[in-house]
């Protein structure tokens, strides 16, 4: 699997290129964090700016906790938290503590290509596990870690990255019961969990009373702004025992403590439930003017399901254009997309195609569609 650096593209202010899985800058509430960083700044309370506390400060994970509970509808306990630098640095982190190199992750077929690169730093070996409409097929997932021993399930549980698809109850159960009869750590990378745009997905793995071996990842990154580095892990107590022995953290404390605890002053305003429902209607928007926009410009020529909640669309090409090979003329037409076998775990998915519409306003999205279409259509 080749390695990507993904912040390196020239963005041409004239292209719109939906392969950006990163939010516009009208979603980021610049205003909230601006306040929130003034009141950090004028609360004169001695140590702020000091050294954070090896898993993140209480008022931090406390803060978290509360707005966990009231998001996901059910208890947090604050000691369950560990404060990260975003979802990319938990993964990171879960991979340097509890894996060795050589030893395998299984991933859905389809599953966010950057986390694979994650793993490949770790010398992991990546096996892709066959999903269908629930999410993760069971059977195979459980022969799967049995025939690699695999040390560690990574799941992108609900609206995922690309497939834009939801884990179903019963499978969370079923993974939970296996992590725990095969002593495999789940990584539940809920990046999106938040961002449902009607129904709540089914609860967070984070709402268990006893979580096992299962750690669940979570971000601002996709809730607030990326930039603030600051996310978040849930684990139970052994678990979050080992990664207090990691060295860096015994040397420099929490990472980035100032971004969590600017977040945290957003957090206890209140003003935050009233940003993410804002984040969800303006996200639900953009879907609905990319799923009209593929409906009118791309029609039988592709499948997609609307995805209701998170960043992507994940469209299947009836006919076998290889995706990779049509998008040099999608970047000359103006637009731009993920080729679905970059996301491919195991291979396939060549006539796949992930679409973000997180970086766009509604017309540049359907703009952007228009672009593709003709040039799928040559
Ligand atoms: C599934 C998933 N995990 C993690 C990330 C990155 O998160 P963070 O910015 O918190 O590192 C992304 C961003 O696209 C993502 O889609």
């Amino acid at each position: 699997m080749p390695k990507r650096r993904s912040f390196e593209r020239v963005r041409d202010s004239s292209a719109i290129n939906l392969a950006i899985g990163q939010p516009s800058d009208d979603l980021m509430p610049r205003d909230l964090l601006g306040a929130g960083a003034k009141r950090f700044f004028e609360s004169q309370q001695s140590g702020t700016l000091n050294y954070g506390a090896p898993s993140g400060e209480l008022e931090f994970r406390t803060a978290l906790a509360d707005f966990l509970s009231t998001e996901d509808g059910h208890e947090v306990n604050p000691d369950t938290l560990f404060l990260t630098g975003g979802s990319s640095q938990g993964l990171d982190l879960i991979c340097a503590q509890f894996t060795q190199p050589g030893d395998t992750v299984l991933v859905e077929s389809a599953s966010y290509f950057l986390a694979f690169q994650i793993f490949q730093d770790h010398g992991l070996k990546i096996v892709g596990v066959s999903t269908d409409h629930e999410g993760l097929c069971i059977d195979e997932l459980e022969q799967a870690i049995v025939q690699h021993q695999a040390k560690l399930i990574y799941t992108i549980p609900s609206y995922g990255n690309p497939t834009g698809m939801t884990l179903s109850a019963n499978r969370r159960d079923a993974i939970v019961a296996l992590s725990k009869r095969h002593q495999i750590i789940v990584a539940a990378d809920e990046a999106y969990q938040q961002l449902h745009f009607a129904a709540a997905p089914p609860p967070s793995f984070g709402s268990r009373a006893d979580l096992g071996q299962v750690i669940v990842l979570g971000t601002f990154s996709k809730i607030l702004a990326p930039g603030l580095r600051v996310g978040w892990l849930q684990l139970g107590q052994t678990l979050r025992e080992q990664l207090l022995d990691t060295g860096w953290i015994n040397s420099g404390g929490a990472i980035n403590h100032f971004g969590a605890m600017i977040t945290r002053e957003v957090l206890v305003s209140g003003a935050m439930v009233q940003h993410l429902g804002q984040l969800r209607e303006a996200l639900n928007r953009r879907a609905e003017s990319m799923d009209a926009a593929l409906h009118d410009c791309l029609g039988p020529q592709a499948q997609w399901h609307r995805p209701a909640g998170g960043y992507f669309f994940w469209v299947g090409l009836a006919h076998s254009a290889n995706t990779q090979d049509t998008l040099p003329s999608a970047v000359r037409a103006g637009t731009g997309y993920l080729p679905g076998n970059i996301c491919a775990a195991s291979g396939g998915f060549d006539h796949y195609l992930r679409l973000s519409f997180a970086a766009y306003d509604c017309q540049q999205i359907t703009e952007g569609i228009k672009r593709l279409g003709r040039v799928l259509a040559s």
